[in-house]
C-alpha cells in the first residue's frame, strides 16, 4: 500500500470534526443515492473512515443492516461512538473479512486512490453483494478537470520541483471515467451510472490551503522556509478570489461518482 490515510485517535476525531463538514460529508447523501439505496436493505461502507456514508445509508434503509469496514482501529472508535447502532468491523477493502453476497449494496467513498490494488477491493465488494446487487464508488475527477486544485498543483511544481504533482497527486488518480468504466467492469459488474458532481471543500483561509496540503505530504519537509512562504503568498493571489465575507475560501471541487450492479 502506498499512503493509506492512517490517523491517530485524535486526529481520527479532528477528521470527523473538520474534514467530513468541510468535504467528505456532502458526497455521502449522493452516493447512497447513486447506488439507489432501498428501505430494507443491507448496505456496507468499505473504507468507511468515521462512518459518513454508513450514517446516509442508515437514514435511507432505515431498519436494514448498515456495516462499516476500514483498516483504521482509530477511524472505526471515532465511528463506533457516534453511532453504537451501526455495526464497525476493521478489515482491509482488499480482503473483506464477509461472505459472499452477504449485502446488498457496498459502497466506498473517497478512497479507491488509496488501495494498493483497486481492482483487487472492486472484486472483493462484487464478491460481497447478491447477484444483482449495486457497488457505488466515489473519487475525485482528475486534476485537468479541478478549477482551483488543478492550478495550485501546478503553483506548488513550480516552487517545489515537478515531483509535487505526485506528491499531491493521490486524490486525483483514480477518476478518469474510463479507468473507473475498465475497473468495474472487470469485476464482473455492469454499468448502471456515472456521474459528476461539482461541489465545494471549505478552508478557513487560502493560507491554510496550502498549509494542510504541504503538511499533508513531505513537501513542507523538503522545501526551505523561504519557499514555503513564497508558496503560501502565491496561494493567497490564486486562490484568495474563492473567499467568502468571513475570509473562508470554498474551493470547488469535483467528484465522479460510479454505480454498477453485479450480473
Ligand atoms: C479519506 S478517508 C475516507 C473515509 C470515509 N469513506 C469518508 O468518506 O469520510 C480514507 C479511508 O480509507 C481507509 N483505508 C485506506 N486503505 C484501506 C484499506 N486497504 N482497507 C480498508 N480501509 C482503508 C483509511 O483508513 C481511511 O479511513
Amino acid at each position: 500500500m502506498t499512503e493509506t490515510f492512517q490517523l491517530n485517535r485524535q486526529q481520527a476525531q479532528a477528521y470527523d470534526d473538520l474534514f467530513v463538514p468541510a468535504l467528505f460529508g456532502q458526497w455521502a447523501p449522493q452516493l447512497v443515492d447513486c447506488a439507489r439505496v432501498r428501505e430494507g436493505q443491507s448496505v456496507l461502507d468499505v473504507a468507511c473512515g468515521t462512518g459518513v456514508v454508513a450514517r446516509a445509508a442508515r437514514d435511507v434503509v432505515e431498519a436494514g443492516r448498515v456495516v462499516g469496514v476500514d483498516l483504521n482501529p482509530a477511524m472505526l472508535e471515532v465511528a463506533l461512538a457516534a453511532r453504537p447502532d451501526l455495526e464497525w468491523v476493521q478489515g482491509d477493502a482488499e480482503d473483506l473479512p464477509f461472505a459472499d453476497a452477504e449485502f446488498d449494496v457496498a459502497l466506498c467513498q473517497s478512497a479507491l486512490f488509496f488501495f494498493a490494488h483497486p481492482g483487487r477491493a472492486l472484486s472483493e465488494m462484487a464478491r460481497v453483494i447478491v447477484p444483482g446487487g449495486v457497488v457505488a464508488l466515489q473519487t475525485y475527477a482528475p486534476l485537468a478537470e479541478q478549477p482551483a486544485y488543478g492550478p495550485f498543483v501546478e503553483l506548488v511544481a513550480r516552487h517545489a520541483g515537478p515531483e509535487a504533482r505526485d506528491l499531491l497527486g493521490t486524490y486525483w488518480s483514480q477518476g478518469d471515467v474510463h479507468g473507473l468504466r475498465a475497473l468495474t467492469s472487470a469485476a464482473g459488474l455492469s454499468l448502471l451510472e456515472l456521474r459528476s458532481s461539482l461541489g465545494v471543500a471549505v478552508f478557513p483561509s487560502a493560507a491554510a490551503v496550502a498549509d494542510t496540503e504541504l503538511r499533508a505530504t513531505p513537501i513542507a519537509e523538503q522545501i526551505t522556509p523561504e519557499n514555503y512562504s513564497r508558496i503560501v503568498a502565491d496561494t493567497e493571489d490564486l486562490l484568495g478570489g474563492y473567499a467568502d465575507e468571513s475570509g473562508a475560501v470554498r474551493l470547488p471541487m469535483r467528484a465522479t461518482f460510479v454505480a454498477a450492479f453485479k450480473r
